[in-house]
């Protein structure tokens, strides 16, 4: 049976008050923390000394997500900021699986992104360097927009693919994730779900992260 995580991510949380935003959701399996260096893409969020303060103040697992240009040299910064998990985008590294296998022997699970118009195809032989696959649902930048159905194909096939390789990696999505479109998303075979808006909007973020779970483990089957 599938394995369903919820991953909130804090980039609509108030950044003046992190800690207690984190306090806020008890019961996600990992925080979502997004990194952007104003180049790979238009908005600029924090670097690795706020991660580790970060990952001082919560006991929770931290799941970072880098969109920044240089991920091949400040990749393991986020290992060394204690988050357990690094994503980094495969249009931005020049060296992925030199990459991957980094991040793992730092002792984090490596994770490969694709923006929306970056087939899976051409990554397949990657998949068992990867503990994860994150295949954006929205164009990297911004929360709060709108999810992009056309990327459920996507999903199927790298289902379809994880299973050709006999590979259990994560398949996470992040963007537009919602009450409203989780389901679709379980059924195409994700199972790691990030959603930042639809907790951070939510009079009571812990709740939603159960709703939320519940549609995603319903829809999974
Ligand atoms: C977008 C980020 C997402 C974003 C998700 O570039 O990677 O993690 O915060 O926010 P929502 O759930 O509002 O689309
Ligand atoms: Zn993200």
């Amino acid at each position: 049976m599938t394995h369903i995580q919820i991953t909130p991510s804090i980039l609509n949380a108030d950044f003046a008050r992190l800690g207690e935003e984190v306090a806020r959701i008890g019961s996600a399996d990992w925080v979502h923390v997004d990194v952007m260096d104003n180049h790979f893409v238009p908005n600029l969020t924090f670097g690795p000394t706020m991660v580790e303060a970060l990952a001082r103040s919560t006991d929770l697992p931290l799941d970072a997500h880098l969109m920044i240009e240089d991920a091949d040299r400040e990749a393991l910064a986020y290992v060394d900021a204690g988050c357990g998990s690094v994503t980094f985008h495969v249009e931005a590294a020049k060296a992925p699986v030199r990459l991957a296998r980094e991040i793992r022997a730092a002792g984090a699970r490596a994770s490969m992104a694709l923006k929306p118009a970056t087939p899976v195809d051409p990554y397949e032989d990657l998949l068992p360097e990867l503990d994860m696959l994150l295949i954006m649902t929205v164009e990297p930048g911004f929360g709060g927009q709108k999810f992009l159905d056309l990327c459920l194909p996507k999903i199927r096939r790298a289902r379809e693919l994880m299973a050709k390789h006999g590979v259990e990696t994560w398949l996470q999505v992040d963007g537009g994730v919602s009450l409203e479109t989780i389901e679709r998303c379980a059924e195409a075979g994700a199972d790691v779900f990030v959603a930042g808006s639809a907790v951070y909007s939510s009079d009571d973020p812990d709740r939603m992260i159960g709703e939320l779970r519940a549609k995603a483990a319903s829809a999974a089957g």
